[in-house]
């Protein structure tokens, strides 16, 4: 099966694409390999993934309006998994141009692939900011989300809503998959755990937010790969039991299908914090601050529905994979 896959440089684009190619996939990667953090780190997820025979890389950007359309009429792909997006909540206040170029007008583009070139399946990633201002836990797909607190937020939930308008319009099978606070090896630097890990090796303070006081459901990176790839594999289609009287926001009378991929344990960022160092084997000096505009203080994703679609059932807990995830860096930086 030849599959794009979006973001191929990126954290999760990585490990999905390596997955796919371990299975006998070709993979089409693409990327701009934009600055938003470490470009190096990006290259060395792309040269790793150059070493499969299954592997092509394009240098390209989705808001690249005829590049976009060039490839899916040359490639013809059966299945795209767009995992590529300007991502970061805190990054959306200072650089909002960012998420409309990358978030929806690159969305647009893959869209317009997907319908014009027959794609089977579209698997996209939306995430757990969309649930914004809600503050009943679990956060489940079947709540409303129309409260988003960041321009990232709106932007993965209009993701959803115009996918839902190419699953209806044009017949297309979309599946969108709301991530919680991935983390492992080849992570990214803009995300607390890899922060807190340089600073700690460096003997500089960690920027603890709201006094400490939050709570994540971290999800292993091999437990969403697993997650992203079944669901790949199951083309979404119409719930035959969908309703537009009583409307339920996670399927539709369209083939349209929306998760939450998460672990359903929420850790206490304390506690987060208290694994590292044991990893670490060094303590962490902490710089206690107010809540960042754009933070939710916690989340929790309520599971259920991708459990009962795909068996998705998350098993690494935080104490086995942040000393894998401090293997990987140590080794990586020679630290
Ligand atoms: N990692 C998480 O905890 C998390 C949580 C919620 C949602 N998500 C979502 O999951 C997806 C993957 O996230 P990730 O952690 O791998 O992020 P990432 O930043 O590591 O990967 C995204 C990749 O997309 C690329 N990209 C951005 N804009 C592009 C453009 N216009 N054209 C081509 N490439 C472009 C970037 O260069 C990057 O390599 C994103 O959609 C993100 O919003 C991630």
């Amino acid at each position: 099966m030849k599959i794009l896959v979006t973001g191929a440089a990126g954290f999760i684009g990585f490990h999905t694409a390596q997955r796919l190619l371990a299975r006998g996939d070709e993979v089409v990667g693409i990327d701009n390999l934009n600055d938003y953090y470490d470009v190096a780190l990006k290259q060395a997820r792309v040269a790793e993934l150059e070493k499969h025979a299954g592997f092509r890389f394009q240098h390209l950007d989705f808001a690249d309006r005829d590049g976009m359309a060039a490839l899916f009429a040359r490639e013809r792909f059966p299945r795209v998994i767009h995992l590529g997006a300007q991502a970061g909540v805190r990054y959306s206040l200072k650089n909002p141009h960012a998420y409309v170029d990358s978030n929806l007008v690159g969305f647009t583009n893959i869209l317009e692939g997907c319908r014009h070139h027959d794609v089977e399946h579209l698997t996209y990633a939306s995430s757990s900011s969309v649930y914004g201002l809600n503050t009943e836990m679990p956060f489940s797909v079947h709540h409303n989300v129309d409260h988003p607190i960041s321009l990232y937020a709106a932007s993965k939930k209009a993701n959803e809503l115009m996918a839902h308008t190419y699953s209806h319009l044009y017949g297309l099978p979309t599946t969108g998959l709301r991530f919680f606070t991935v983390y492992g090896p080849w992570g990214r630097p803009d995300m607390a755990l890899f922060l807190f890990t340089r600073a700690i090796l460096e003997g500089r303070p960690i920027d603890v937010f709201n006094n400490g006081d939050m709570e994540r459901d971290f999800t292993y990176i091999d437990d969403i790969v697993e997650g992203v790839v079944r669901t790949a594999d199951l083309t979404a289609t119409p719930n035959p039991d969908w309703s537009g009287a009583h409307p339920d926001p996670s399927s539709s009378s369209a083939p349209y299908r929306l998760y939450n991929i998460g672990n359903n344990r929420p850790v206490r960022l304390l506690r987060m914090i208290e694994v590292l160092e044991d990893a670490l084997g060094r303590k962490a000096q902490k710089n206690l601050l107010p809540l960042q505009a754009g933070d939710v203080r916690k989340t929790c994703a309520d599971i259920d529905a991708l459990h009962d679609a795909v068996g998705f059932a998350p098993s690494t807990p935080l104490e086995t994979g942040i000393p894998r995830f401090v293997a990987w860096y140590r080794a990586h930086y020679g630290v």
